[in-house]
Formats: C-alpha cells, sequence, structure tokens
C-alpha cells in the first residue's frame, strides 16, 4: 500500500503544517481514506438489502449515526439502557472504509445495522452500486445527509485543526477556505461528494433518501419518520402515541449526546487509525456559526461557487 501511495498525484496542505492528500479516482483524500478506500474497492461485497449513511464529513454522520442506530435498536433496548449512553454513535455503526472487518462482522452476523461512509458514490464498491449481474444497479439503500457549505467548511476547519492540534492562532481559515473551494480536503470536493450522490439518485430515487441537516433541525419529528420509513423500520402508532419518536429525537440530540461521558472523554479508535477524541465530533451545532468566520470577500467566493455546481439541482446549500 506504500509503493501505491507514491504513484498517486500529491498535494501538500499549507494551513495543516504539510499535512498531505492523493488524488485517487479524480477525488483528493488523506492517507487514511485512501487506504480504505482501496481496501473497500477490493474486498467489500455488499448484500442486497444494506443500507448506507453517506455523508462529507462535518455533514451530520455522528447525528444521522444516532438516529439511525436508535431507531432499529429500539426493540432491543430501552432508551434508559440504549448503547449510545454510552459509546459514540461511531461506535456504534462502523465505516466502511475506516472499520471493514467491523463492516463484514455485522454482516456476517446478519445484523440489521447500516453501514456508514465519507465515500465519493463513483469511488463505492462495485456491488454498492451495481446488482451482481452487473446490468442494472444495485438495490442497496442510500441515505444522504448534508448541510449549509458554510458552516461545513467551519466545522471542518476546526475539527482537522484540533485534530492535528494546531491552534487557531496558527491555522488560517482563508487558506483552509482557499482549499476547500479547491476540492481539496481530506475527503475531497464537497460538492462532488453531493452532487455525484443526488446524480446517482435520478435514475433510482427509490433508492435514496437525502436529509438536510437543517431541515432535520427544523422539523426532526417528520425528517426522523421519513428516515424510520426509508430504512424498513416505521413507527407504528402505538409507538406515535408513546412519544417513541420525541425520545429517540432526545436521546440523538446533541445537547444529550454531547454531555455524556463518553463524548466527553471517550476515545473512538478505528482499526489502524490514530484514536480521535470523541470530543471533537461534537462542537456546537448551531446553524449559521459561520457568520463569525467568514468575510464579504469569503462570502461571495462561496456563493459563487454554489451557484455554478448546484444551480438547476434544487439543492439549497446556501
Ligand atoms: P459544528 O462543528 O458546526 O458544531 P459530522 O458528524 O459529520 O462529523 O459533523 C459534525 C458536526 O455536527 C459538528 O458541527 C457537530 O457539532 C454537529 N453534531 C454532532 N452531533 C450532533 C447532533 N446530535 N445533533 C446535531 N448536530 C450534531
Amino acid at each position: 500500500m506504500e509503493e501505491i501511495l507514491k504513484t498517486f498525484p500529491q498535494h501538500v496542505c499549507s494551513w495543516l503544517k504539510g499535512a498531505i492528500v492523493y488524488k485517487y479516482q479524480d477525488v483528493w483524500l488523506n492517507e487514511v481514506f485512501l487506504k480504505g478506500t482501496i481496501l473497500a474497492q477490493q474486498r467489500f461485497k455488499a448484500h442486497p438489502n444494506d443500507v448506507f449513511l453517506c455523508s462529507f464529513p462535518k455533514g451530520g454522520t455522528t447525528w444521522l449515526k444516532a438516529l439511525a442506530f436508535a431507531i432499529i435498536t429500539r426493540e432491543t433496548f430501552d432508551i434508559s439502557t440504549n448503547p449510545l449512553l454510552t459509546n459514540s454513535p461511531h461506535d456504534c455503526i462502523p465505516f466502511l472504509e475506516k472499520e471493514l472487518a467491523k463492516v463484514e462482522e455485522n454482516q456476517k452476523n446478519s445484523c440489521s445495522l447500516p453501514i456508514a461512509t465519507h465515500m465519493h458514490y463513483h469511488c463505492l464498491p462495485d456491488s454498492v452500486i451495481t446488482s451482481p449481474d452487473s446490468v442494472v444497479t444495485s438495490n442497496c439503500k442510500i441515505v444522504y445527509i448534508y448541510r449549509n457549505m458554510k458552516d461545513v467548511i467551519v466545522s471542518y476547519y476546526h475539527f482537522v485543526r484540533k485534530l492535528n492540534k494546531i491552534p487557531m492562532e496558527n491555522a488560517s481559515f482563508e487558506e483552509a477556505l482557499d482549499e476547500f473551494c479547491q476540492g481539496i480536503s481530506s475527503c475531497g470536493s464537497y460538492w462532488d461528494h453531493i452532487l455525484g450522490y443526488w446524480k446517482a439518485s435520478l435514475s433510482r430515487p427509490e433508492r435514496f433518501l437525502f436529509l438536510k441537516y437543517e431541515d432535520m433541525k427544523n422539523d426532526p419529528t417528520s425528517n426522523v419518520k421519513r428516515l424510520a420509513e426509508f430504512i424498513g423500520r416505521p413507527f407504528t402508532i402505538e409507538e406515535e402515541k408513546a412519544n417513541v419518536i420525541e425520545k429517540i429525537i432526545r436521546l440523538c440530540s446533541f445537547e444529550n449526546l454531547s454531555n455524556l461521558d463518553v463524548n466527553k472523554s471517550g476515545k473512538h479508535h478505528p482499526e489502524e487509525c490514530i484514536a480521535i477524541e470523541n470530543r471533537l465530533f461534537f462542537r456546537k451545532a448551531k446553524d449559521g456559526d459561520w457568520k463569525n468566520y467568514f468575510t464579504l470577500e469569503m462570502i461571495e467566493k462561496v456563493d459563487k461557487l454554489i451557484d455554478e455546481k448546484f444551480g438547476g439541482t434544487g439543492l439549497v446549500l446556501k
């Protein structure tokens, strides 16, 4: 793998003190994502009923994982004993490109948990995209969560900065934004990521559910119901009357999860990766925090990019 890495185009991220990203299948990826992507492409075989939770980093992954886990396990665990109270959402639902062995183990045990991924649509293993006869697309379901692009940029800046232990005064937000707008990040271009899934959804819309972070905040109940229906675990009338949806929303809320011991001081340790402190997945969860960071020039630049890339799609990233 080390030898293969050297063969890909490389970029040195100046604001990240020389961290390197590699271009693979037209996507800039950091070493962890690159190695994980190649391994998943070589080894992973999707089952027809697999459900994937797909997102760009900082698009709402942690929240989506928590909600999907709580929905699926609601008959196994009472809210007061749910594993989400003592485990990070990232330990409850593994990433395909970071925890392949865990994903395969879950598949072997016919466990009904979804599989999370930050992989771009065109990089997904063939079996997720096409059916075994390679003629039609596969029947795997895909939930895609996305978020206001400016808030993703700010969230990404802080996450990566803290992960690399770089204090704010030594990490230029302007340089981070510039790289992000060139499609250079640990996971490539945000717009290409969204558009890859969106374009794929046009021919088989029934396979895809698009959730928007801000919409989920404004109306969690209907969005959690949509999610539960889509993943084949709709709420019964009795459950609705017993306020199960509200209980799940409360369990998975930022306020609740970010205050749990496991998410304040625990660590997430995917295979062969450096452990990540769970608290890094929880920052402010505020819509519009970007206003505290963007200059007028930055707003103009990102809005122009959004108009160019998303015009005519109906996707609202501002
Ligand atoms: P901020 O940095 O704006 O606070 P991801 O989960 O894709 O890594 O995204 C992280 C972002 O989602 C962070 O945003 C984080 O605070 C927010 N987040 C984490 N858990 C959340 C939850 N349960 N509900 C809403 N937002 C959440």
